[in-house]
């Protein structure tokens, strides 16, 4: 039966509630709370002053079928700096450029936003949310680069990428030579169980213009190897599967180079953690340590 209140139906304020509840919102779908539930996170870690650093998500093929009639195709196509065809055909959850961390939970639409990859690769359109003329963030060239470079190696795999200005690590390419295997020595000393969380190592890159094609392909070559990068005087670029993995790699780091900076504030090392503690550690746990930060002096 249909019924037709009309307006001046007593109830009808609560009537158009209870219909738009019954609506779908991207916002509160899993992948969407699991991604501001980060970035709020985060924030309140203190990595993310004013608008720093940048979160991106590549949909999986049942979320965008489940959602995708809440997507608009009607945005203009935008071309990217550079084609990324493998990545071709996919939706990602960006945040905006310009946008704070802090605001993405209370204004979802305006700070982030679903962005849909042209089939061959080289344009984008919006399709949700980055209202108000918002665009995605500027770092979009590196997370588009990283983002088809670990798809090629497992297409389900590294969906989370996520860039972030954490103050102990920034500070800490000040001092620690900018060398992958020395500055993994270091953060792996200063807690032994990071070698289980990082085995891999991490890669450094000197400084480099933000938001370049250059910053996009220093940071590719060092994801061939790496699942977590440092730009020297600027901050880190990490993937992972999900956005637990990625937040919990991002806390290893930083926690590790917050240790390192407490250590030289007080007078530097007297005593280190071994290459003998680590191969024990390596054959304990079944690991592959990277051999040039076994090598290394820390
Ligand atoms: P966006 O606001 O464009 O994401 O840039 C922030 C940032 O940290 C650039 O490196
Ligand atoms: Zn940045």
């Amino acid at each position: 039966v249909k019924r037709d209140y009309g307006r001046n139906f007593p109830g009808y304020g609560i009537l158009r509630i209870e219909q738009e509840d019954r609506r779908m919102y991207i916002e509160e779908m899993p992948f969407f709370r699991d991604f501001s539930d980060l970035a709020e996170a985060a924030d309140r870690r203190g990595w993310h002053e004013r608008n720093g650093g940048n979160l991106t998500y590549r949909l999986t093929s049942g979320e965008v079928k489940a959602w995708e009639a809440l997507f608009h195709k009607t945005e203009p196509w935008q071309a990217l700096v550079k084609a990324e065809p493998h990545v071709g055909g996919e939706y990602y959850l960006v945040t905006g450029s310009g946008k704070w961390m802090r605001h993405v939970v209370k204004e979802p639409r305006r700070c982030a936003g679903i962005i849909e990859i042209s089939t061959d690769g080289a344009a984008y359109r919006i399709v949700w949310g980055l209202e108000d003329q918002g665009r995605p963030t500027s770092e979009l060239p590196t997370h588009l680069a990283v983002s088809a470079l670990k798809k090629r190696a497992d297409e389900e795999k590294n969906r989370v990428i996520y860039h972030a200005h954490p103050p102990y690590l920034i500070a800490s390419t000040f001092t620690i030579p900018l060398d992958d295997a020395v500055f993994t020595r270091h953060l792996w000393e200063a807690d032994i169980e990071n070698p289980i969380v990082f085995p891999e190592g991490i890669g450094i890159v000197p400084w480099v213009l933000p938001g370049s094609r250059e910053a996009a392909e220093a940071t590719l070559e060092k994801m061939k190897n790496y699942r977590a990068v440092v730009w020297a005087q600027h901050g880190t670029f990490t993937c992972g599967d999900d956005f637990d993995d990625t937040f919990g790699l991002m806390e290893v780091l930083e926690k590790s180079a917050q240790i390192c900076c407490t250590v030289a504030a007080m007078g530097g090392k007297r005593q280190g953690v071994s290459t003998d503690n680590l191969r024990a550690l390596e054959k304990a746990c079944g690991l592959k340590l990277n051999e040039g930060a076994l090598n290394a002096k820390g």
